[in-house]
């Protein structure tokens, strides 16, 4: 972040470039996004396909801004939105906790998916490739496992479900 950042300008594509890259520095030195400081976490309400949308938008700016690739944050979005899907499906309704992690060794981020749904029978046939109670893939769980570094999840019958994961950097 000492660094300065060189964009050469002489077309649109420039422009946009440039744009984000100011954009990503200004959220990885602590402004706000949306209103939000990068440094603090970034709560996303799910009941809708819209929140679902949203999620992911925001968890791809803070991946971005926390230094991950351009295709990290992708998949990083892209396990968001399965966690977030889930929500809608199973819980009608939840909550995702996007939060950016420093350190150890060179940061990373944290997603939180709550919800206080029906829970899951069995935790361990709902990671399993293909095990779906809704006549889905059955890849969303297991995809969100192997994408992320970290997967925790906590889940109680007629409780709910949380789901914390972690990537870090590399
Ligand atoms: N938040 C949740 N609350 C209750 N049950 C859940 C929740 N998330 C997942 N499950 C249960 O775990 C199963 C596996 O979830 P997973 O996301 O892997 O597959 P899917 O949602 O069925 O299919 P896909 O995600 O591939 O469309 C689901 O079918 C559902 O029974
Ligand atoms: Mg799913």
């Amino acid at each position: 972040m000492e660094q300065e950042i060189r964009v050469p300008i002489s077309s649109d594509k420039n422009i946009a470039d440039a744009r984000q890259k100011g954009r990503s520095a200004a959220l990885a030195v602590g402004f706000s996004l949306g209103g939000t400081a990068l440094e603090q976490e970034i709560r996303v309400p799910i009941s809708s396909d819209k929140d679902i949308v949203d999620a992911r938008q925001k968890g791809r700016s803070v991946a971005l801004a926390v230094g991950f690739s351009a295709g990290a944050a992708t998949l990083i979005a892209t396990a968001i939105s399965e966690l977030a899907r889930n929500i809608v499906s199973y819980a009608k309704s939840g909550e995702i906790i996007i939060q950016a992690l420093h350190g150890s060794p060179q940061g990373g981020i944290q997603v939180i998916a709550r919800d206080q749904g029906p829970g899951i029978h069995d935790i361990k046939q709902a990671l399993r490739d293909g095990f779906s109670t809704s006549g889905s893939l059955g890849l969303g769980l297991p995809g969100v496992k192997r994408l992320m570094d970290e997967f925790q999840i906590d889940s109680r019958e007629n409780r709910g479900t949380t789901v914390m994961v972690k990537k870090w950097k590399q």
